[in-house]
């Protein structure tokens, strides 16, 4: 499929998905999200990527928000509209069956820090800033920012973001845990494709499983939680991978996976 607004790039089972609107700073217009929506519907179909990146065209932003001049027309009824697909969007990322990594190579501001927050995890470039600066604009974060963030690095430091709309840079976001890990913006990619091609030498079935026991936690109790796990791990145990894994152990040899 063509898109105007994304690139996708599928390298050794890993899909780079850019976006690409560079002069503005790849802030997230309509169009933009139902390409977001129409690339995963399809990499979630296309059995030759495992693991998706997702990252801003340039060496300035990830990405620096919703796009201003679309929100700035919105009343009431469409602002409701406006949040609701754009958390659809983001839903469908973070529900995502594949390892999603965000490679924030800049501005992550607003509805970029929420698609930030989103995927799975994140790896930032040293010059990456993060911030929720809606209350600028006289609105709150609207693609999950108010959840997410507090989810990730707790009620009171989301708050802080959220209410003062300050930006914090690369060295805070890893201390907060906002970000996984921290490289210099000429390795960024390399270093995230090799965390990539990492997860791409596992068992995939095993990863999709760990992902969905992982993302349980935002849904169930601690028990619930326990069942749930217990459950995903009887299905690992009658996958090939499984008895491939373990017998590769014992028989001192690498594994070769098959995904089935
Ligand atoms: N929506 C629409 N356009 C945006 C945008 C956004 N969120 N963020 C940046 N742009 C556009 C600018 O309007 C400008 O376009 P122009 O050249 O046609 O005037 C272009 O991107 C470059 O941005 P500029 O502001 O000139 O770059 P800068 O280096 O001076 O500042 C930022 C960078 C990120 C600090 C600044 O662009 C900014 O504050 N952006 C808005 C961030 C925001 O509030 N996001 C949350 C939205 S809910």
């Amino acid at each position: 499929m063509n898109y105007t607004n994304l690139l996708l790039e599928i390298k050794e089972n890993t899909a780079l998905v850019t976006i690409n609107r560079p002069d503005k700073l790849n802030a997230l217009n309509h169009l933009t999200l139902v390409e977001l929506k129409n690339v995963f519907e399809d990499l979630r179909n296309n059995e030759e990527v495992f693991t998706v990146v997702l990252t801003g065209s340039g060496e300035k932003a990830f990405v620096a928000g919703a796009d201003i001049s679309e929100l700035n027309k919105l009343n009431m009824i469409e602002g409701k509209k406006f949040a609701g697909f754009g958390q659809s969007v983001f839903s469908l990322i973070e529900n995502f069956e594949k390892p999603v990594i965000a490679a924030v190579n800049g501005f992550a501001l607003g509805g970029g820090c929420e698609l930030a927050l989103a995927c799975h995890f994140r790896i930032a470039s040293e010059n990456a800033k993060f911030g929720q600066p809606e209350v600028n604009l006289g609105i709150i974060p609207g693609y999950g920012g108010t959840q997410r963030l507090a989810r990730l690095i707790g009620s009171g430091r989301a708050m802080e973001m959220i209410l003062t709309g300050d930006m914090i840079d690369s060295t805070e976001a890893l201390r907060i845990g906002l970000v996984n890990k921290v490289f210099p913006l000429d390795e960024l990619h390399t270093k995230t494709f090799e965390i990539a091609q990492k997860i791409n030498s596992k068992g995939q079935q095993a990863i999709r499983l760990a992902i969905q026991a992982v993302k349980a936690t935002d849904k169930m109790n601690l028990q619930e939680g326990l069942d749930f796990e217990a459950v995903l791990f009887a299905l690992c145990c009658g996958t090939e991978d499984f008895k491939e894994g373990t017998s590769a152990f014992l028989e001192k040899r690498k594994p070769a996976f098959k995904n089935k």
